[in-house]
C-alpha cells in the first residue's frame, strides 16, 4: 500500500504504540494527525517527525468527551478534506480487583477505551463512506478475548471494542471502507506506569517492543482481516480458550492470579 500523502489520524499518539505508529506511517510519507490530551508532548513528537518531510497536525482532545471529539472531527475534516486511516489507539488500564476499584475508575476505562473509540468512529465514518475508501484500525488487546483478574473493566472495554468492530466489519462489506482490530499481548510502554500497577513487575521476557505493534497497525490499515493478533501464534491460545474453556480457563486464571498476587491479596 502506498501511503504517500495519505492522511492518518492517530489517537493516543503522545506515547507508546500510538507514537510509534505515527513514526511508522511518517516513514511511509503519510501525513499524520496526532491526537491525545497532552499537546506539549504531541508538539515534540510532531517536531521530531518533521524530518520525514510530511505534514503533521496536533490536536489536543480527550476522546472520552463526546463534544471534544465532535469538534476535533469537524476541524480535521475541514482542514484536510479527506482522511484515509483512523487509528483508535487511546486507552489505559487500572489494575485492581472489582471490589477495590471505584465506580468512577471502572467507568473511566470504558469511557476512554470503548466510548472514545466509538465517538471517533462515528465522527470520521461518514467521511470515509463518502470517499468509499479508507480504514479504521482499533487497537484492542489479547485482553479483549481473555479475562484477566485485576483488569475487569479494562478487559470489558476491549471485549466491547472487538464486538463493535466485528459488527461494523460486516456492515462495511462492499463499501470500500475496512475495519481491523490489532490485539497485542503486553507491550513495553507507559501503560504500566499507572499508579495502580504499583510495584508489580511491568514487563515479562515476552513483552513486545512498541515498534512490533506499530508495524502491525500499519499492516492492519490495508488488511481485509477483522483481527490481527500480535504475535500471531497467540491466536492459538485464544482459539484454545474459546474451544475448550473448561480446560483452559482454570490454567489461564491460575497463571494470571499468580502474577497479579500483590493486587489480589
Ligand atoms: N502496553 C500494553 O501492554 C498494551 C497491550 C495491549 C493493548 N494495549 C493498548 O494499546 C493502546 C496504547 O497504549 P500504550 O501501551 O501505547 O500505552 P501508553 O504509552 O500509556 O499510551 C496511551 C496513549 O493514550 C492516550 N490517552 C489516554 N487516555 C486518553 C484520553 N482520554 N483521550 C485521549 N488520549 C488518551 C495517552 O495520551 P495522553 O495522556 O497525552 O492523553 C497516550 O498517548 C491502549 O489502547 C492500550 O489499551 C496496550
Amino acid at each position: 500500500m502506498d501511503y504517500t500523502g495519505k492522511v492518518i489520524v492517530i489517537t493516543g499518539a503522545s506515547s507508546g504504540i500510538g507514537e510509534q505508529s505515527a513514526e511508522e506511517f511518517a516513514k511511509l510519507h503519510a501525513n499524520v494527525i496526532l491526537v491525545s490530551r497532552n499537546e506539549v508532548q504531541l508538539q515534540k513528537i510532531a517536531a521530531r517527525l518533521s524530518k520525514y518531510q510530511i505534514k503533521t497536525f496536533v490536536y489536543a482532545c480527550d476522546v472520552s468527551d463526546k463534544d471534544q471529539v465532535d469538534k476535533m472531527g469537524k476541524i480535521i475534516i475541514e482542514k484536510f478534506d479527506t482522511i484515509d486511516v483512523l487509528v483508535n489507539n487511546a486507552g489505559f488500564g487500572i489494575c485492581n480487583t472489582v471490589e477495590k476499584t471505584t465506580i468512577g475508575e471502572l467507568e473511566s476505562q470504558m469511557s476512554t477505551n470503548f466510548l472514545g473509540m466509538m465517538y471517533c468512529t462515528k465522527i470520521f465514518l461518514p467521511q470515509l463512506l463518502k470517499q468509499r475508501s479508507g480504514h479504521i484500525v482499533n487497537v484492542a488487546s489479547v485482553a479483549g478475548s481473555i479475562g484477566i483478574p485485576g483488569m475487569a473493566a479494562y478487559c470489558a472495554s476491549k471485549f466491547a471494542m472487538l464486538g463493535f468492530s466485528e459488527s461494523l466489519f460486516h456492515e462495511l462489506k462492499g463499501t470500500g471502507v475496512g475495519v481491523t482490530v490489532v490485539s497485542p499481548i503486553m507491550v513495553r510502554t507507559n501503560f504500566f506506569k499507572h499508579e495502580s500497577f504499583g510495584t508489580m513487575p511491568r514487563y515479562s521476557a515476552t513483552s513486545l517492543d512498541p515498534k512490533t505493534v506499530a508495524n502491525a497497525v500499519v499492516r492492519a490499515a490495508s488488511s481485509p482481516r477483522l483481527e490481527i493478533v500480535v504475535p500471531q501464534f497467540v491466536r492459538i491460545a485464544i482459539w484454545m480458550k474459546q474451544t475448550f474453556p473448561y480446560l483452559i480457563n482454570p490454567i489461564v486464571g491460575g497463571i494470571f492470579r499468580k502474577s497479579m498476587k500483590p493486587k489480589l491479596d
